[in-house]
């Protein structure tokens, strides 16, 4: 006797990974599609690097004593495929700045002389605790701004450029309430000072705090400034600031950033305490918030950087290139959908609430699907292939258009039509024999019988 295979659960999307879905994946596309104008507008050109890539580049690239490199990464051996071959150990990208620059030196574009101006959107990895606005597949859409000393890759004016430019971005969404912080990390070797007067300070201290911070001053003190526990805050402010180890030529820069951003009327504020998460910055580092989890308008609970970016004059040669300073950022595109979902119901809330006993706002989705302009419904599978055919020639003249299925019963094809066209197109045995259809427009409830051939103008003109 033969026993049927017991049903098994059915399988659900990994733990941090999630579907996107219709309709936000409309809001998705418009943010990248305004990215991509805007990047383009200030002479931006794309690049799509690997998702994977060899272990070392972020061991090298972004510290091996950072997070993201000692906890975060999703690293497996491959299989060497011959005797002769030797297992590689590989990475799914947590970031995209190292891959960047790995591309930068492979394919020799500093030998151009040019500044190289590249952008990407792309999923990243990191095995972080799921949270709402944290993900263990997430995306970035991001930005490198990278070249040879005398492509002009150091100026003030490429960081002030680059921060312009996300404002305008943020801007042209409809992000409300940015803050852009910002902070200069100095030179590879200001740090090297300022990272021994902090262990220095926190020596006294450090067994005061909770044991993530004891860890930090031990194996990356620059760390211990991210720290958001309440306990540490008060010991934290009182240690030395980065500002005062800047030698002149990083605080001449900081002033020209600065400057250039008063000039265009960009508002940020310094943040001592922004130090960032990758060892590979040098000079300028910020970061742009929304309201954080106090406020229900920022959507991101405690997750409240929206991106975060900066320069690293020193990544080049780490990765074993010749010199390319360069600044970029990455915007959490997962946390600026759920910014703009939560700003955009927060201002219908408020429409709803002073225009009080209209209909409820707030309760539809803000990513409003255009319809369609038409619904083809064929009486009788019979004329299931004619309904088809003119579909393909509504469909490659420009218009958008929906079949239905000639088994359904009139009222059912309507009550699918009205869903999600502007008119239904009924084709029964009388429109066939006669080359017309006959269309009715839901939103005015008019009906009429018009030749095919004037078809396709009534469907564009109307409603
Ligand atoms: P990052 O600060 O590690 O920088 O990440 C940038 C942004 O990615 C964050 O501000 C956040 O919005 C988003 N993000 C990071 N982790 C997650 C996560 N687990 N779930 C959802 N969103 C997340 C970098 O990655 C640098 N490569 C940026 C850069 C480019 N610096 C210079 N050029």
């Amino acid at each position: 006797m033969s026993t049927q295979p017991k049903p098994s659960n059915p399988l659900k999307a990994v733990r941090g990974t999630r579907d996107l879905l219709p309709p936000e994946t409309a809001l998705w596309n418009r943010i990248e599609q305004t990215a991509r104008q805007v990047f383009s507008r200030y002479g931006f050109g794309e690049i799509r690097t690997p998702i994977f890539e060899a272990t070392e580049l972020f061991a090298r690239g972004v510290g091996e004593e950072t997070d993201i490199v000692s906890k975060e990464m999703y690293s497996w051996e491959d299989r060497a495929r011959a005797q002769s071959e030797k297992a590689q150990s590989l990475t799914l990208r947590p970031e995209n700045t190292a891959g960047v620059v790995r591309a930068y030196i492979e394919h020799k574009l500093g030998e151009t002389g040019d500044l190289q101006k590249l952008y990407y959107i792309g999923p990243q990895f990191r095995r972080e605790r799921p949270q709402r606005g944290r993900y263990r597949q997430f995306w970035q859409i991001g930005v490198e701004v990278l070249g040879p000393v005398s492509s002009g890759s150091e100026s003030p004016v490429r960081d002030a450029e680059v921060l312009e430019m996300l404002a305008t971005l943020l801007d042209e969404l409809g992000v409300k309430n940015w803050r852009l912080e910002l902070n200069s990390v100095g030179s590879t070797e200001d740090r090297k000072r300022y990272d021994a007067a902090l262990r220095a300070a926190l020596a006294p201290v450090k067994a005061q705090m909770c044991e993530d911070n004891q860890r930090r001053a031990e194996t990356n003190p620059l760390r211990v400034l991210d720290s958001k526990e309440p306990a540490d805050q008060e010991i934290i402010n009182a240690l030395p600031k980065i500002a005062d180890f800047l030698d002149d030529s990083s605080r001449e820069h900081f002033a020209a950033v600065r400057a250039a951003l008063d000039a265009c009327g960009v508002p940020y504020t310094v943040n001592p305490r922004l130090v960032r998460g990758l060892d590979y910055y040098t000079r300028t580092t910020f970061e742009f918030t929304v309201p954080s989890s106090s406020d229900p308008a920022s959507g991101l609970g405690t997750q409240n950087a929206l991106l975060g970016g900066g320069r690293y004059d020193g990544l080049s040669e780490m990765l074993g290139g010749p010199k390319a300073p360069g600044i970029g950022f990455a915007i959490g595109e997962d946390r600026l959908v759920l910014t703009l979902q939560a700003q955009a119901e927060a201002a219908a809330k408020a429409a709803d609430e002073s225009s009080a006993g209209a209909p409820g706002l707030a309760s539809q989705t803000w990513v409003q699907i255009p319809k369609l302009d038409a619904y083809i419904a064929p009486m009788g599978a019979e004329r299931n292939a004619a309904a088809l055919a003119l579909a393909r020639e509504l469909r490659r003249a420009g218009l958008s258009v929906e079949v239905g299925d000639g088994t359904f019963r009139l009222k059912k094809s309507f009550e699918a039509a009205d869903k999600v066209a502007r008119h239904i197109v009924i084709l029964g045995e009388d429109e066939l024999a006669t080359n017309t259809a006959t269309v009715k427009t839901f939103a005015t409830g008019e009906q009429v019988k018009v030749a095919r051939g004037q078809l396709g103008e009534l469907l564009r003109a109307k409603g």
